[in-house]
């Protein structure tokens, strides 16, 4: 049986049926995309050498049952009051949707992220938006925290009321640059995760993102004193996630020999 604030270098689709039935509180999770990211990792605008390789992708005839696969694990390692927050690009996003709708979670919202973003296009609009599916198993059950964040009375400068605006189903959250440091092409930054655990989980919960990248979701459960577990099948990116949990440091500086793991 699989441990709790541990993380895993594991296909999580062969690491996920090793976990009891309903023991998650919360998924956060970004799956691969299936969009070939090898081929616009140019448009990252970063140096190589910090960037760390080996991106699992999935391919598109594949995509729809590798995420029928990892969603059925979803639902049943989360608890009846279990919700789940699910990353997609534009591209396989129905994959996602039509999956969801088959096993049965329930959709409460359909939130965009929007990121800032610098590849100008010629021929189309620049994409600048991810979607985030809220989902959970039982509508009445899930736990919502709605002053997590802002009080009912807090008001910004312009006397409009914070909680309110922050609730709105469209986030505008910067990518986080970490120049001269570690890094994979795709991580979510810190203040996306911490408003999720904020409005969806209290300290104790156990948190789970079977696709950890960098594993944002795992070190900033922890800051915030919930328990994580996780898997990545690719071992670059498993070592820099593990030793940022193990040295309990947000960002790793690059060595002079360039990659250290
Ligand atoms: C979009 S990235 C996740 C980024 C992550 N949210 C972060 O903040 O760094 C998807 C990750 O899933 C990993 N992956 C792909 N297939 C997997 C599988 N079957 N099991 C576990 N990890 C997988 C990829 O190697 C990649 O690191």
């Amino acid at each position: 049986m699989l441990e709790f604030d541990q993380i895993y270098h594991q296909d999580c689709i062969a690491g996920m049926p090793q976990m009891l039935d309903n023991c998650i509180d919360l998924i956060v999770t970004d799956p691969p995309f299936a969009i070939d990211f090898k081929a616009v990792r140019g448009n990252y605008n970063r140096k190589a050498s910090r960037v760390l390789e080996g991106y699992n992708e999935i391919t598109k005839a594949d995509y729809s049952g590798f995420t029928v696969s990892w969603l059925e694990q979803a639902w049943r390692i989360l608890k009846p009051t279990g919700s789940m927050y699910v990353f997609s690009g534009w591209n396989n996003l129905k994959d996602i949707l039509v999956a969801l709708d088959e096993i049965g979670f329930i959709t409460i919202n359909h939130i965009i992220w929007k990121y800032q973003f610098g590849v100008v296009t010629r021929r189309k609009y620049v994409s600048s938006h991810y979607h985030c599916l809220y989902v959970c198993k039982d509508d009445k059950l899930r736990p919502f925290y709605p002053f997590s964040r802002y009080q009912k009375d807090d008001r910004d400068s312009a006397g409009r009321s914070q909680h309110y605006r922050d609730k709105e189903d469209v986030w505008t959250i910067k990518r986080e640059y970490w120049a001269g440091d570690q890094k994979t092409p795709t991580k979510l930054p810190r203040e996306l995760i911490e408003k999720i655990l904020n409005y969806s989980s209290i300290p104790g919960d156990l948190v789970c993102d079977p696709f950890l990248g960098s594993g944002q979701v795992a070190f900033i459960s922890r800051l915030m004193q919930r328990r994580y577990i996780g898997f990545e099948i690719n071992k670059e990116y498993y070592d820099f996630a593990k030793a940022r949990l193990d040295s309990g440091q947000y960002r790793l500086k690059t060595t002079d020999q360039g990659n250290p793991f």
